[in-house]
């Protein structure tokens, strides 16, 4: 992989009036998730997202063009060949196949390329998934369609409408489909000149306009600030080899995701938001959550890390070999699990990194694991939680102690108790939130006192003095140590200040009513 100045990338697959046509061919056919949905029915089309063909296969013998479309793009079949130019129509066969979309395969045609449906009326364009070639190593410049991971950044970016959006890394344009619903200009970048002709077409098939600029992470847009960044980069850790341009940066460890919190106060503009999914290590003798934090020191941005997933080294390398159809080479799997006892690498996170340009002067980094289903989507609760921090900072302790507090509907008490000479002693009590974050946690029983009286009926200031006389405490010494907890509590959720609206960030704006 080389690196190079940006530049405008090379065009689409297709000509515009080869898209056009494409486009009329599929809207035609019903070639859309509702239309396969509705030609196959909830089960066959669930099993088929599954893999599993049987139903689909069965359902879709009669080769009309929807029939033939799903047969190709979805089970991966080769069809004969009149099929095929009629279900492509009015798009001449000769150009699907010089445009790479099809392919002749034995006595019929097959898919080049992967044309999924997605959303309610999109289409997606990659390579073919390496489940549609068993078998085969994924090629060095394989394009990437939509899974997982695309997915989870998906639901995680915080959906308002902003100016200037960046997809870093756009690879098949499925984030740039979803910003361009949100942001009055996309712009996408990737290294890879194949992926940016997939995301040429991605974009001009569903009828939008994105600025497209390849090089070198944020080297495309040097100088630019946004609204908002999302990247799904590639982010996988390991020695630094570049194999595959959709899973290697060729920086070595979590180089290329110290690299983007390093950058990205230089890219985002004033209120900004930037999105990513980070891979980090654990060393041996270090804590991770100070390592990551590390990453934002001195950025002056907010930053919200969260670790949803960790893997051993044995089970990450397997799963990022298989990924790419690698694993039958036991040299890489030990060059690469070599490095990580190299480097102490007794562990990898998998996560979400939120920074926010917030232009304050005491930004906050959390780091931490969230490891539980959250409510979705959970970009809802990453504008929610940034919206809590920024009331939390608005507020004085004077002012936290005179606002009231409610507690979170459906909060959850579990107890663990042993039966001694005197009955029950509880042992621990864990408190979990049955909405939003969905957090549990032990909670003492000054603490579960404090969210039990939060009815939104008196201000922080009465409830404490109530507890401070039933715990023989001064007041001032329980407000000290009560407000830690309480703004940790806002932060969370888990209380919420009465009269609290969603405010525009989908945070917390307390009303005169509170
Ligand atoms: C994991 S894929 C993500 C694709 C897509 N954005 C998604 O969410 O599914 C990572 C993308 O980053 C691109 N990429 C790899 N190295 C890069 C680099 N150094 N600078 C910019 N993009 C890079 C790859 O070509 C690929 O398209």
């Amino acid at each position: 992989m080389t690196v190079n100045d940006a530049h405008p990338v090379p065009p689409a697959l297709l000509s515009p009036a080869g898209i056009d046509q494409l486009r009329d061919a599929l809207t035609t056919a019903g070639f859309t998730a509702a239309g396969i949905a509705e030609r196959l029915g909830p089960q066959a089309a669930a099993a088929a997202g599954r893999n599993d063909l049987r139903a689909a296969l069965r359902l879709t013998g009669d080769r009309d063009p929807l029939s033939t479309l799903i047969r190709l793009f979805v089970c991966g079949q080769t069809e004969p060949e009149a099929a095929v130019e009629a279900a492509l129509a009015p798009l001449p066969l000769a150009q699907a196949r010089a445009a790479g979309l099809v392919e002749r395969w034995g006595d019929g045609l097959r898919q080049a390329v992967d044309l999924e449906p997605y959303g309610s009326d999109w289409w997606v364009l990659s390579d073919v998934p390496a489940t549609a070639r068993p078998g085969q190593p994924l090629p060095a410049d394989h394009v990437l369609g939509i899974g997982g991971a695309s997915t989870t950044l998906a639901g995680a970016t915080v959906r308002r409408p902003v100016g200037t959006a960046l997809d870093l890394g756009t690879g098949c344009g499925v984030q740039a489909l979803h910003l361009a619903g949100h942001a009055g200009s996309v712009t996408a970048t990737d290294l890879s000149v194949r992926a940016l002709r997939f995301a040429a077409t991605t974009a001009a098939l569903n009828g939008q306009e994105w600025e497209l600029l390849q090089g070198d992470l944020v080297s495309p847009v040097a100088g630019r600030r946004f609204d908002l960044v999302v990247s799904n980069p590639p982010f996988v850790v390991g020695p630094g080899t570049a194999t595959h341009i959709y899973r290697d940066s060729g920086r070595a460890g979590d180089g290329v995701c110290a690299e983007l919190a390093a950058a990205a106060p230089g890219l985002l503009a004033e209120g900004g938001t930037m999105q990513y999914l980070a891979n980090w290590v654990h060393v041996g003798g270090e804590d991770w959550t100070e390592r990551v934090a590390g990453w934002f020191a001195g950025t002056g941005l907010d930053a919200w890390v969260v670790q949803r997933e960790v893997a051993d080294p044995m089970a990450y390398v397997s799963l990022w070999l298989a990924d790419a159809s690698e694993d039958a080479d036991p040299h890489r799997a030990a060059a690469w699990l070599d490095w990580f006892d190299a480097h102490k690498v007794e562990a990898v996170g998998f996560g979400l990194i939120t920074l926010r340009r917030s232009g304050r002067t005491d930004p906050v980094v959390r780091v931490e694991d969230l490891r539980q289903q959250v409510e979705q989507p959970l970009g809802e609760q990453v504008a929610a939680w940034f919206g809590r921090q920024d009331w939390l900072r608005d507020r004085d302790a004077e002012q936290l102690l005179s606002t009231r507090y409610r507690a979170a509907d459906g909060l959850v008490l579990h107890q663990e108790a042993t039966m001694g000479d005197e009955g029950w002693a509880v042992d621990r009590q864990v408190l979990t939130m049955r909405d939003g974050l969905r957090w549990s946690e032990e909670v003492d029983p000054l603490v579960l006192a404090l969210v039990g009286g939060c009815d939104g009926s008196v201000p922080l200031r009465e409830q404490l003095a109530l507890l401070a006389l039933a715990h023989e405490v001064t007041e001032d010494d329980l407000a000290e140590a009560a407000l830690p907890i309480v703004a940790h509590l806002v932060e969370r959720g888990v209380v919420a200040p009465t009269g609290a609206t969603a405010g525009p960030a989908g945070g917390v704006t307390a009303s005169a009513r509170g």
